[in-house]
């Protein structure tokens, strides 16, 4: 096997504790590509949900699989061409997702298209299984974590601002049962990896968290400061 000489972050953790806020950042500040796993199970979702797909069916999850094609770039989500950014953040989403990113045949998929990009540039990705299943020799392993109360707010704050028409009670206890979903499930379950630097966000500043992954970039020697 030829090694792989791009450098790859794996940024792992939580629900709604601020991953896909420091990924992007770093990524952007340091030049790297950022992709955000979890945005693509999202996509896989609204489809499966625009399509009536019975999740205990394998051939008609192979079936629709076949007819997805996801381009997930920094800004924007398409999904068969149509952007649907916005739409994959809402709470039918979110109430299903962690129950089709258990499936075998959806993670086989997704798995294969991150670790493609990730073996074609330096890529800053985060997940829940990047650091364990998608990238095991990452240079650098983010496991994060917060409080569950402020993740709830600030998940609320995010959809609040977008007009959703949400609960601080109902994010609480969306994020409590993705959490328990996540770590429970058989493939590839939420875990801190055995060389994962901890990042417990719950009284950073966003300038703070990025300083801290980038200290240890630095230190190192994958990025100069
Ligand atoms: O941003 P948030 O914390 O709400 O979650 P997300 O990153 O958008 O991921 C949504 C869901 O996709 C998670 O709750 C997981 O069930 C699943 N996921 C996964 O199984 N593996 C990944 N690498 C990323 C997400």
């Amino acid at each position: 096997m030829v090694p792989n000489t791009f450098i790859n972050i794996a940024i792992d953790g939580y629900s709604s504790c601020g991953k896909s806020t420091i990924a992007k950042a770093l990524a952007k500040d340091i030049g790297f590509t950022y992709i955000d796993s979890g945005a693509m199970y999202r996509c896989v979702t609204l489809f499966f949900i625009q399509h009536n797909i019975d999740l205990s069916n394998d051939q008609a999850i192979t079936d629709a699989l076949a007819k997805i094609v996801l381009d997930v770039n920094e800004t924007e989500f398409l999904l068969n061409g149509k952007d649907v950014s916005n739409e994959i953040r809402n709470m039918q989403i979110s109430q299903l997702v962690s129950k089709v990113a258990a499936i075998k045949l959806v993670r086989t998929k997704m798995v294969a298209i991150q670790q493609a990009v990730g073996n074609s540039k330096n890529v800053v990705m985060d997940g829940r299984d990047i650091g364990t299943a998608v990238f095991p020799k990452a240079q650098l392993k983010i496991f994060m974590t917060a409080d569950p109360a402020i993740r709830a707010k600030r998940r609320y704050d995010e959809l609040i601002a977008k007009s959703e028409n949400v609960s601080l009670a109902e994010i609480a206890e969306n994020i409590s049962m993705r959490d328990y979903e996540d770590t429970h499930r058989s493939e590839s379950p939420l875990r801190q990896a055995e060389d994962a630097i901890v990042l417990d966000n719950s009284h950073l500043n966003p300038t703070e968290q990025l300083n801290f992954v980038k200290d240890l970039l630095s230190s190192r020697q994958l990025i100069a400061l």
